[in-house]
């Protein structure tokens, strides 16, 4: 897979010889140096002394002895797979590629989709520390550039447990998936500096959360959950450094200026509604990838799946209370709220929001508070 933009920099290697172990992408955001040290925004400074005081160490905290087996994993996860249950459904429709297949080929497209997501994930931190450092750097505020450090770290840990979790526990990672790659290469490149706050901060760690809850809920492997536990106390403190930020800097934007960040939202929620899939998968099962994607369409139809079920309405339980937070669902007469609302969205308005209960997350307080030493 080789994907390049913009590799003409000076230093780096031109597009053309570039090998497809990388991928370079061109930032159109300008860096910010500050001059003005004050640290007058008390709520960053109270979230920044408690990133440094919750930091975990990647080695020591997490017990990498323990024995996983993947099919058990499988096996015994209290939430079937929806790829899965698709499968299942589809078996006995005409055609359908999963006719002639017994528990074990199931089993198997369980421990594909759990590597698969857990690809994604990884590939999806290294995207999160990336625009970290992206928001130190072009954000103009000092409290913020402190605090984006410290995510930064968050990141580099959370891609390196994934990593280690794949390579020493599960087997061959699957490459980033189209979806993901285009969202946060978006991000990467975008001249503006809340539009990385707002993509990564709001919706790519809302998804986080929602997707690592739904995982942590549906498993017992013990390092499985422990690691979960701890790159979610630290999501959740991501997701409040982002409301906090942009509530402040959207005070002060003119309506065509939110105008653009509920378009941005729009686009980002219900406009494009492709699922983050890996295609991959079905390659590796040996199936067609159409008379995959004709079979589980057919499989979900007769599932009749609910439209804000499981991990989507955690999603959104997340996006909306944040968003409202922002004051993005009021502006310019309501315009996000109608758009939201249209498809049901609304519902969701007043779960809890994580600018202020991200406190209830942090699993590594409560795991050095219960510690006897
Ligand atoms: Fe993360
Ligand atoms: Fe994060």
């Amino acid at each position: 897979m080789t994907q390049m933009t913009g590799a003409n920099s000076p230093g780096l290697p031109d597009a053309d010889t570039v090998d497809a172990s990388i991928k370079l992408v061109t930032d159109n955001a300008a860096r910010v140096f500050v001059w003005n040290y004050e640290r007058d925004r008390d709520q960053l400074v109270t979230l920044y002394n408690k990133g440094m005081a919750s930091q975990w160490n990647s080695v020591t905290d997490l017990d990498w002895s323990i024995d996983v087996d993947p099919e058990r994993v499988v096996a015994t996860s209290t939430q079937p797979n929806a790829t899965v249950e698709m499968a299942r459904a589809s078996a006995d429709e005409p055609g359908s590629p999963f006719a002639k297949w017994t528990d074990k080929e199931y089993t198997q497209l369980g421990v594909e989709s759990l590597t698969a997501q857990l690809s994604q994930f990884m590939h999806g931190e290294q995207g999160a520390m990336i625009v970290a450092a992206k928001i130190v750097e072009t954000v103009p505020w000092i409290d913020a550039k402190y605090y984006a450090s410290t995510q930064t770290m968050d990141e580099a840990r959370h891609t390196e447990v994934f990593a280690k979790y794949l390579h020493t526990k599960l087997g061959d990672a699957y490459p980033m998936s189209p979806f993901l790659d285009r969202q946060i290469n978006d991000l990467m490149e975008d001249s503006r500096w809340d539009i990385a706050y707002l993509g990564m901060q709001i919706v790519i760690e809302s998804l986080a959360l929602a997707a690592f809850g739904t995982m942590i809920r549906s498993t017992e492997e013990p390092l499985l959950r422990r690691l979960l536990r701890y790159v979610m106390a630290d999501e959740a403190r991501h997701v409040a450094f982002g409301v906090l930020s942009l509530a402040e800097y959207y005070e002060n934007l003119t309506s065509a200026e939110l105008m653009d960040r509920q378009e941005f939202l729009a686009d980002n929620t219900i406009r494009n509604r492709t699922r983050s899939t890996t295609p991959e998968i079905w390659e590796r099962m040996g199936v067609p990838l159409e008379d995959a994607k004709t079979a589980l369409r057919a499989g979900a139809e007769k599932l009749d799946m609910p439209l804000f079920g499981g991990f989507m309405a955690a999603f959104f339980s997340k996006l909306v209370p944040n968003v409202r937070k922002l004051g993005l669902l009021d502006a310019n007469d309501g315009h996000l709220r109608r758009l939201w609302g249209d498809v049901g969205l609304m519902q969701f308005e007043f779960a809890a929001d994580t600018a202020s209960d991200y406190e209830t997350y942090d699993a590594v307080a409560q795991d050095r508070s219960s510690r006897v030493d």
